[in-house]
């Protein structure tokens, strides 16, 4: 057959605008990778040693900050530090983190433990403060893009939903458009078989005809 050919040339510009579709869907499942930007420690809890600051989330392992020495100093990180990032969370679940300070004479102490959800991040940030513990910033690029419950940027979520809607819609038109012009190729090239095997018929009944007229003498409605 020819013509399943022809309408598969047809199809590809259909193809064409659902690669851009699955291109222009927001990324959902790009990863909410958490990393410390700043932080400072009010308070020591060992007496005599330099302090050693660990982050830890619950069922993972600790993460030394190995900088922060010193109480009342800020830190500020790019990031990139060999123990970064942190942590990574779940779109909608929150992971159970806490600071600790490990302790070389006395058992480990908290700083603080507490739920980190993505969608406690403003604009990609969440600061994290304890009066006379810590205070530490967290980034998230991220968790904010989320279409998660609880997010904290409804426009941008509009904004995507809007043009998926978009897009759908262009799709829908677009693929409409080409199934109609498909039928109607199809129709076509029916309507020009259909023409072409009455153009057939009908000689044959016209050599029939004639035979029929040869042999018999008589002549036809033809
Ligand atoms: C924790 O650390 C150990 C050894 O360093 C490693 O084998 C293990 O996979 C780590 N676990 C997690 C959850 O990262
Ligand atoms: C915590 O640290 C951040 C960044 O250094 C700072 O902007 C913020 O004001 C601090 N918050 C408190 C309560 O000290």
């Amino acid at each position: 057959m020819r013509w399943p050919l022809a309408i598969s040339t047809r199809r590809r510009p259909l193809l064409f605008v659902l690669l851009i579709a699955l291109y222009t869907i927001p990324r959902t499942f790009s990863s909410r990778l958490v990393t410390l930007d700043t932080v400072e420690i009010f308070t020591t809890h060992e007496w005599f040693a330099k302090p050693t600051v660990a982050f830890r989330c619950n069922g993972a392992n600790k993460t030394y900050l190995p900088d922060v020495t010193e109480a009342h100093t800020p830190y500020t990180f790019k990031g990139e530090e060999s123990w970064q990032p942190l942590t990574e969370l779940p779109e909608k679940k929150c992971k159970r983190c806490g600071l600790y300070e490990e302790g070389t004479f006395k058992p480990d102490a908290v700083f603080d433990e507490w739920e980190m959800c993505s969608s406690d991040f403003k604009g990609g940030k969440y600061t994290r403060f304890k009066e006379g513990q810590f205070n530490a910033t967290f980034l998230c690029p991220n968790c904010t893009a989320s279409t998660g419950h609880g997010n904290p940027r409804p426009s941008e979520d509009l904004e995507t939903k809007k043009t998926s809607i978009a897009v759908i819609i262009i799709a829908s038109v677009l693929a409409s458009v080409l199934v109609v012009t498909a039928l109607f190729g199809g129709f076509k090239y029916w309507q020009k078989k259909k023409r072409e095997r009455d153009q057939v018929r009908f000689l044959k009944l016209f050599e029939e005809g004639d035979d029929l007229e040869d042999e018999l003498g008589l002549s036809n409605e033809f």
